[in-house]
């Protein structure tokens, strides 16, 4: 307690540059507490938290609800494995799969693990049920995609900064660019083609929203072509973009669903792969699994999380907050020269800063937002990301969206 008690932020930077790996680059603030939309720093001044640990935290910071839920369970039992059964993995699937409308779900913890497994899972069907020859399975995906950080998903990628010096790359995955129908239809003809795995929002991409029509045509084609559409939606579930799910607001469900993130409230990693018995059944004891996954306190926890966003209705707060987000920014792309666009779809949204690729500006920008008590980050290019807890309310967006107009109009480079 002491060493918490005398932590300033000069020191707790100094210890993670000193003897953590440097694979992040992080806004030099130093996060002691979270409450809902809030969070304080080790010397005590609260800022809005409009990242959301990257819409993790869409039900708020340490909801009292997904607390309880943690405590009471991490008191009973955390970790059976899946060795033996338990009594929450149960009752979880029953309401998880409900919940999103699936016949089954694949319970893992991390992002990037839920896509491995819905990659390995498409291959799977792809030579047990599609018929294709083994080991010829083909898996098509987006330029500018993030799917995470394993070797599998890295090979899926087209950003250099992620893939260089970690080669050799997994084969059998085909890249076309996102938003390009005729590119997908032209690239189904392929019949070795297991799976199209989609982002319906590019999220770390800068909250690249496709053509209104895009996500439905392509799950068509997916469908004329036997192909599985397989929704990534570990930033854009769990009602971030206005709706429950991002798919929703094309009325398509996906053959396979990839959630995580805000599944558990930001509390603990929990991730999850849903599909129909069809597809999920290819999957047989042994075939793959994780020793945390489906553990009984991811189970409690993601449970409670998921009554959260229904009880306090975040998908409709969310959309109706949205709307008056990106009001109020276009208001600011009209009267001043600093910011070129803005995008986005419920609560998950970027402004996109006037300056070029390299330069420094949305980072300099997001210094000052933070000197002002609100907390984003910029993400590829010149790009500031903007995703706030749900919970927020109306009042609170007000503030938030008078910090940020002030910010810029006093911005100066
Ligand atoms: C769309 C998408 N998929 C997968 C991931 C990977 O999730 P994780 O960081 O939990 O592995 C992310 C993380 O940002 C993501 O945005």
């Amino acid at each position: 307690m002491a060493v918490l008690e005398n932590m300033t932020s000069q020191h707790a930077i100094a210890l993670e540059n000193r003897y953590g790996a440097q694979n992040y680059h992080p806004l030099p603030v130093v996060l002691t507490r979270g409450e809902g939309v809030y969070v304080w720093d080790v010397e005590g001044k609260r800022y809005y938290d409009f990242l959301s640990a990257y819409s993790a935290v869409n039900q708020g910071h340490c909801h009292p609800k997904i607390i309880s839920a943690l405590r009471q369970q991490a008191e009973r039992l955390t970790l059976t494995s899946r060795a033996f059964y338990n009594d929450q993995l149960g009752m979880y699937e029953k309401y998880i799969t409900q919940y999103f409308g699936f016949d089954k779900v694949l319970p893992m913890n991390t992002g990037a693990e839920a896509v491995e497994t819905a990659i390995k899972l498409a291959r799977k069907w792809g030579y047990e049920k599609k018929g294709i020859p083994a080991n010829h399975a083909k898996i098509v995906v987006c330029q500018n995609n993030f799917h995470g950080r394993t070797v599998t998903i890295i090979s899926a990628s087209n950003d250099p900064v992620a893939t260089e010096n970690f080669g050799p790359f997994t084969p059998g995955i085909l890249s076309i660019r996102y938003n390009d129908i005729d590119a997908l239809r032209d690239v189904l003809e392929d019949e070795n083609i297991a799976a199209f795995l989609v982002e319906p929002i590019q999220g770390e991409a800068g909250v690249y929203v496709p053509d209104k029509n895009y996500i439905k045509e392509a799950y068509t084609l997916c469908k004329e072509n036997n192909v599985l559409f397989v929704a990534d939606e570990v930033q854009t579930g769990v009602a971030r973009t206005g709706k429950l799910l991002a798919v929703d607001h094309c009325g398509i469900k996906p053959d396979i669903l990839i959630l995580g993130k805000a599944l558990s409230g930001g509390v603990i990693p929990v991730s999850a792969v849903l599909a129909d018995n069809e597809i999920m059944t290819v999957i047989r004891p042994g075939n793959h699994g994780s020793t945390f996954g489906g553990n009984p306190l991811a189970c409690a926890v993601a449970k409670a999380a998921l009554k959260v966003v229904e009880e306090e209705h975040l998908a409709e707060n969310a959309e109706r907050l949205g709307e008056l987000f990106r009001a109020a920014m276009q208001d600011l792309v009209d009267t001043t020269d600093l910011v070129r666009l803005v995008r986005g779809k419920g609560l998950l949204n970027a402004i996109v800063i006037n300056d070029s690729e390299d330069s420094s500006t949305a980072w300099d920008i997001c210094m000052k937002l933070r000197d002002n008590g609100l907390l984003a980050k910029p993400t590829h290019g010149n790009i500031i990301r903007f995703a706030p807890p749900l919970v927020m309310t109306q009042d609170q967006l007000m503030e938030c969206i008078a910090i940020i107009g002030n910010t810029l109009k006093a911005f100066r480079t």
